[in-house]
């Protein structure tokens, strides 16, 4: 079966194509960050207008590029939540409406969900036996989920605030390293003093899998006060304090849960598990870790395209409304 994924649940623009028999065939994605990043951060309203302009092109681009067409198309899966509500609805317009055209079933893809299975594109099923610890780690979510099954998603801890991809971001903008943050405050903590500062590693001295990252950004946000003007060798240490300290509490908190739950094997997804130094610290700490590759951990239509069709394959259909939500529990999902 395959199937057309499209990602458009925020800055990024993906699309790919994936085959229930001969795994991910073509992928292309445009990144929006250039028209974001003189604001400092996403603008919802430019985020859609661009998906708008993108989404034909890059699906033209892509079909071209595979030697296919849509009417070898066998299904559509898009990214119908959470996200930014226009950004998501152009994705899920074009998907529904174009599957309507050519008579063939659509999906909508929970964005996290997404994330959570791009480990397993390419992974030996061995690896990726059920059930796992999951950690989802992103730009609006720092989540801890027992997997037992695909869609069975019991959650068991998450930030009570901001999302550890958030604090990178706002992080970022202290330092004035732009946006997007977490790549850059990685980049720039490469040169840092892991001595010179100690920031906190937040709520692990309380029993739990609940996280808060907002404490350790006011921390930051003093620090930086304090010793400013910054020198350029200021800012990566006070980056590599702050990376160090959101790996560490995450590394701790994985360890917990896979102690609270008795279970063995993990996997981490989202944006941040692209960082080097948390794949590195998890990979040292847990006994068995499996990760999507970097660029299947920031968003990309490969994902959604993977989870769409598993999801299709089961039999699974969206009616012909176009259903998007800004938020959306994972718990609600069906199991497969
Ligand atoms: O999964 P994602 O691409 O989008 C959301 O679903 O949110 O995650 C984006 C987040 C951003 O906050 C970004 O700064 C962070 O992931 N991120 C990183 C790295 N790459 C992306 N954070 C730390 N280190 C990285 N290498
Ligand atoms: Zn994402």
């Amino acid at each position: 079966m395959l199937v057309l994924g499209i990602e458009t649940s925020c800055d990024e623009t993906g699309l790919a194509l994936y085959d229930t028999g001969a795994g991910l065939v073509a992928e292309s994605l445009y990144s929006q960050v250039e028209l974001h990043a003189r604001y400092g951060g996403v603008v919802p309203e430019l985020a859609s207008r661009d998906h708008i302009q993108k989404i034909a092109p890059l699906m033209a681009e892509l079909l071209e590029r595979a030697g296919r067409t849509v009417d070898d198309l066998d299904g559509v899966a898009f990214t119908s939540g959470p996200g930014l509500i226009g950004a998501l609805m152009v994705g899920a317009t074009f998907g529904r409406s174009l599957a309507y055209g050519l008579d063939i079933p659509a999906i909508g893809v929970h964005h996290m969900e997404a994330h959570l299975l791009a480990p397993l594109i390419d992974a030996g099923t061995s690896e990726t036996a059920l059930p796992f610890v999951a950690l989802l780690v992103s730009g609006g979510h720092t989540q801890l989920f027992r997997v037992d099954a695909i869609g069975d998603y019991t959650l068991l801890g998450e930030s009570l605030d901001d999302a550890a991809g958030e604090a990178f971001d706002k992080v970022a903008k202290m330092l004035q390293l732009g946006y997007p943050g977490g790549p850059a405050v990685a980049a720039k903590a490469e040169n840092g003093d892991p001595e010179r500062f100690q920031f906190p590693r937040p709520m692990t001295d309380r029993p739990g899998l609940d996280m808060s990252f907002s404490g350790l950004k006011t921390f930051t946000a003093n620090t930086v006060r304090d010793h400013s003007p910054l020198d350029d060798q200021d800012v990566a240490d006070i980056a590599r304090a702050f990376e160090d300290a959101v790996v560490d509490t995450l590394a701790i908190k994985c360890r917990r849960a896979l102690q609270e739950t008795g279970l063995e094997r993990f996997v981490a997804a989202g944006g941040v598990a692209a960082n080097r130094r948390l794949r590195k610290r998890l990979a040292d700490d847990l006994p068995h870790i499996v990760y999507a590759p970097p660029a299947l951990c920031t968003d990309n239509g490969a994902m959604i395209a993977h989870a769409g069709a598993l999801r299709l394959e089961a039999g699974q259909r969206d009616a012909l409304e176009i259903a998007t939500r800004a938020r959306w529990p994972m718990a609600e999902l069906l199991p497969l």
